[in-house]
């Protein structure tokens, strides 16, 4: 097995550095990430005695046509034909999975294998962590495109711990999650027919409904890198700053692409419209106007969701912009059923799921989760690692009262 895998990785680093059509995300990721060490995956690859042993366990090597350097610590292939030919016999299986070495023996060898049957078995590398912050490292070396880092939280999709098992969405929206994943995997095909204008989402409703969560399970269903600003964290008292501040975002969503660029408080445009004529704030608007223009999922790679809680006050300009707005609502009891379901699951308990979504109508996702947190820490005060359904219909009542006090305040 060690030696199967010793081979695969020899000859994936081969034929990657012989066949520059191949890219990164070609490699299979476990090869990639036992090859991150030492940086981007640039040409020519070189397989070290660190990073067979990460991939294949150990590095013993009884193979002939294997030679390894003890000074260098580094592993060649001495014939290219023997290995191909042991391979061939000995790792079929791993060649069927692995798209650089399908694409070798498809094209140049008989042997009946499919590249693009490996490709969709293999996640592509802008989704690596490792990737993403040697993208990160190159750009920050630039001081222009630092400063442009800075204005936004970027997260690898392998970093992102909500997945859409633990969001209760509604039909509509889950309609539309698969679309958008239907839009990037026929990208290809939405280009040919010229149907370009795609992927530019706009969430609306209340806070606490799982936008952010969603836009986040997106990033890590699609594994794509996640950008995320706040509108109001790039906004600027300096005249013209916050223009530049909304082209250079945009910007380095192109740099970063693939990926999903999630601009939260979206309505503070609209904030920005009404509450002084001025000049620049009339320019601020309209750059990024201009830029949900210029971007698109098609020609760009990057996915646009905005999200905002008050989106009657965004005007028809803005509204236009947008392929799709998706609701999210305050949950009906179906959903909200589902959502005390993904947060009781593990925990241990006696209690009745309906009686407790009969009593929390216009609760919100944020709601429901305060609800069970109340419940779970009362019942640790009384030393119980368990609940009841009398500690969760309190703590529905507590967090009622806390919105007799928001609205009070309001
Ligand atoms: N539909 C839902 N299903 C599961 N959890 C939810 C849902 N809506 C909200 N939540 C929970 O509430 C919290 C806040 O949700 P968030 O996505 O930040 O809301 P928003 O961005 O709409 O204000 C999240 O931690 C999430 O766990
Ligand atoms: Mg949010």
């Amino acid at each position: 097995m060690e030696n199967t895998k010793l081979v695969e990785l020899l000859l994936t680093a081969e034929v990657f550095n012989r066949y520059e059509i191949l890219n990164e995300s070609d490699i299979p990721r476990d090869i990639r990430k036992a090859l991150y060490s030492k940086g981007a995956l640039k040409r020519p690859l070189v397989v070290k005695e660190d990073n067979v042993v990460r991939y294949a366990g150990k590095s013993s090597n009884e193979l002939p046509f294997i030679d390894f350097n003890p000074m260098t610590r580094q592993f060649k292939i001495t014939s290219f034909e023997l290995a191909t030919k042991w391979l061939a016999t000995k790792g079929l299986e791993l060649i069927k999975r692995n798209p650089v070495l399908a694409y070798y023996y498809e094209n140049f060898d008989s042997l009946d294998v499919s590249y693009e049957d490996a490709k969709k078995v293999n996640l592509p590398a802008h989704g690596d962590k490792e990737w993403l912050s040697n993208v990160i490292a190159e750009l920050s070396k630039n001081e222009e495109t630092k400063e442009m880092l800075e204005l936004v939280r970027i997260f690898s999709p392998e970093e992102i711990n909500v997945d859409f098992d633990s969001i209760a969405l509604n039909e509509e929206q889950m309609e539309e999650v698969r679309k958008i994943e239907l839009a990037l995997s026929e990208k290809d095909y939405l280009r040919k027919i010229g149907l370009v204008d795609i992927g530019k989402l706009l969430f609306i409703g209340p806070p606490g409904t799982g936008k952010t969560t969603t836009a986040r399970a997106l990033s890590k269903k699609l594994y794509l890198p996640l950008l995320e600003v706040k509108l109001s964290m790039i906004t600027s008292q300096y005249l013209g700053e916050t223009s530049k501040n909304i082209e250079k975002v945009f910007e380095i969503a192109k740099k970063l692409s693939p990926c999903i660029l999630f601009i939260d408080e979206f309505d503070y445009v609209a904030k920005m419209r009404t509450s002084d004529e001025h000049a620049a704030i009339k320019r601020a608007v309209n750059t990024l106007l201009k830029a949900i223009d210029d971007i698109n999922l098609v020609n760009d790679g990057v996915l646009l969701i905005a999200a905002t809680n008050h989106p009657s006050i965004l005007d028809l300009a803005v509204w236009r912009r947008f392929d799709k707005v998706l609701e999210f609502p305050e949950p009906e009891e179906k959903i909200r059923r589902k959502i005390f379901e993904i947060f009781l699951e593990k925990i241990e308990g006696d209690f009745n799921i309906e009686e407790l979504v009969k009593e929390t109508k216009s609760f919100t996702g944020a709601d429901i989760k305060l609800v069970v947190r109340e419940a779970v820490l009362k019942a640790l005060l009384n030393g119980r690692k368990s609940i009841n359904q009398s500690d969760l219909l309190s703590a529905i009542v507590e967090i009622k009262n806390r919105f007799k006090i928001r609205t009070q305040e309001a």
